[in-house]
């Protein structure tokens, strides 16, 4: 296990565009694993690499059926409907916020082989890849929404019970 420290609100990788990915290599993949590791230990279900201080378009995103999705130079190429729901951040720890995202989401990526694919999902998962996509452009969720007061969280997670970090 190999866990990078996690770069919260606030650092400047976070607010930084990353590049593209042109090589992949020994060291992507190992950034990959890392990071599979590292969300692992925090706990969320996406992660991307500025939040572990690299400035290349690489994210993961854990679906519905546990599985990570590695998603190298990823693009959004099609959204469907509406969902809004509570969303948080591992680089925001303890803070969540309402936000609205597309309920369906397709995503063109490459693989860490340098092969190109497509993937299609839903809720949950569809919000993490708009999510973790953004970070790759110095994107964080708190733009779309205001932070919860303690009391405001409560009272939503009573209201509804879906509450995750990415
Ligand atoms: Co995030």
């Amino acid at each position: 296990m190999a866990i990078r420290t996690i770069r919260e609100k606030g650092d400047p990788c976070l607010e930084k565009v990353s590049r593209p990915v042109t090589e992949f290599n020994a060291r992507l993949h190992q950034l990959l694993d890392d990071m599979a590791d590292t969300l692992a230990e925090a706990g969320g279900v996406g992660l991307a690499a500025p939040q572990v201080g690299i400035l290349r378009r690489v994210c993961i995103v854990e679906d519905e059926q546990g599985e990570i999705i590695e998603l190298i130079n990823p693009e959004i190429i099609k959204t469907e409907g509406e969902q809004t729901g509570l969303e948080g951040c591992l680089s925001v720890p303890g803070k969540y916020g309402i936000v609205t995202r597309p309920m369906l989401v397709r995503v063109r990526a490459q693989d860490r082989f340098g092969t190109t694919f497509e993937v299609e999902d839903e809720e949950l998962t569809a919000r993490c890849f708009c999510h973790e996509i953004e970070h790759l452009d110095g994107h964080l969720y708190t733009e779309h929404c205001n932070i919860l007061t303690d009391d405001e969280l409560e009272q939503y997670i009573r209201e509804n019970e879906k509450e995750f970090d990415e």
